[in-house]
C-alpha cells in the first residue's frame, strides 16, 4: 500500500477522489475519474452519519490502494499484513457485506474490493471495523482504472455481483461486464480462476450471458437462477436481499481458461 501526502482530514478525500467540506460530510465536484475512463454511477448518496464520517476520515487511509504515481504495478499480495494464499477481487462491493463475509470464510486469502459509493466505502469500513478482519483492502474509485496496473495472473477470483444495469439502449457501453472490462479481468485472473457475476436485470442477464459467452478468454461453469444450487461461499449480497427488481436473479460461474487454450489479452 502507497504511502499518501494528505493531511488528515484531507486523506479520506483524496482517497475517493471527491472533496469534502469542513463537516466531513459534503462532497464537492472534483474528481479524479475525469480522465479516461469516464465513470457514469453516483458517487455518493446520504450525507455521512457522524460514526461513517468518522470511519472514512480514520480507517479508509490504512486501508485504501493507491495507484503508483509512475504508473507501476501494484504487487497484490504484497498489500495485506500477513501472506496470502490467493488473492481475490471484488468490483462493486456496495454495502460490503458480500466481500466482508469472503473475508470471515476465507481468512487466508486478500481480497481487494472496489466501490467509489462513498456511502459504500463507510458501510464496509462498519463492517470491517472490530471484526478481526485484515485480508481487505480498498480501491475507493474505479476498478478501470487498478485493473491496468495489477499483476497479471494473480487474482484467483473475482466478483461482479448485480452491477448497475443501465438498460437503454443508449446506455449499454457503460455496462460493466463488456468485452473490454473482460479483458482487463481475463488478464489479472489465473488460469482456472473463477469470474461470479449476478444481476436480476433480464435485459442485463442475457447482457452478460452474451458478453461472457462472446469471451475467448471465459468458459462457463454454471448459469441458474437456483440459489440453493451455488457453492456454500456465495452469501447474497444486500442488493440481492432487497429483491430490487422483482426479477429472479441469474448467477453466472465463469472460468479463466488456460492460457494456452485461448487467449487474446
Ligand atoms: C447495483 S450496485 C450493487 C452493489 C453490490 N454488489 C450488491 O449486490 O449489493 C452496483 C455497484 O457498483 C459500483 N460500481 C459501478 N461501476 C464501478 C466501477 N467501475 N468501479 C467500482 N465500483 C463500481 C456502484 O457504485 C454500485 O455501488
Amino acid at each position: 500500500m502507497g504511502a499518501h501526502r494528505f493531511g488528515r482530514r484531507s486523506q479520506a478525500v483524496a482517497l475517493i477522489g471527491v472533496t469534502l467540506s469542513a463537516d466531513g460530510n459534503e462532497y464537492g465536484s472534483r474528481d479524479s475519474w475525469s480522465r479516461e475512463p469516464r465513470f457514469f454511477g453516483r458517487r455518493h448518496g446520504k450525507r455521512l452519519r457522524p460514526n461513517a464520517a468518522r470511519l472514512m476520515e480514520t480507517r479508509l487511509p490504512a486501508l485504501a490502494i493507491v495507484l503508483p504515481a509512475d504508473g507501476s504495478e501494484v504487487a497484490s499480495a504484497g498489500l495485506f499484513p500477513r501472506p496470502v494464499t490467493d488473492v481475490w477481487l471484488e468490483i462493486g462491493f456496495g454495502g460490503g457485506e458480500h466481500v466482508a463475509a469472503q473475508a470471515r470464510a476465507h481468512p487466508d486469502v486478500g481480497l481487494i474490493a472496489c466501490e467509489v459509493f462513498a456511502n459504500g466505502i463507510a458501510s464496509l469500513l462498519g463492517h470491517l471495523e472490530g471484526s478481526g478482519i485484515d485480508t481487505v483492502r480498498i480501491f475507493a474509485e474505479d476498478a478501470r482504472r487498478l485493473l491496468p496496473v495489477l499483476p497479471e495472473g494473480t487474482v484467483g477470483r473475482a466478483f461482479v455481483l448485480f452491477p448497475d444495469p443501465w438498460p437503454k439502449t443508449r446506455h449499454a457501453e457503460r455496462r460493466f461486464v463488456n468485452q473490454a472490462n473482460l479483458d482487463l479481468l481475463a488478464r489479472v485472473m489465473g488460469d482456472g480462476a473463477e469470474l461470479r457475476v449476478a444481476s436480476d436485470d433480464p435485459g442485463y442477464q442475457e447482457w452478460a450471458r452474451h458478453q461472457l459467452d462472446a469471451h475467448p478468454a471465459f468458459e462457463a461453469i454454471q448459469v441458474t437462477t437456483d440459489r440453493a444450487a451455488l457453492p456454500a461461499d456465495w452469501p447474497p449480497t444486500r442488493y440481492e436481499t432487497k429483491c430490487l427488481a422483482d426479477h429472479p436473479p441469474l448467477f453466472f460461474r465463469y472460468r479463466r481458461v488456460a492460457r494456452s487454450s485461448s487467449d487474446r489479452s
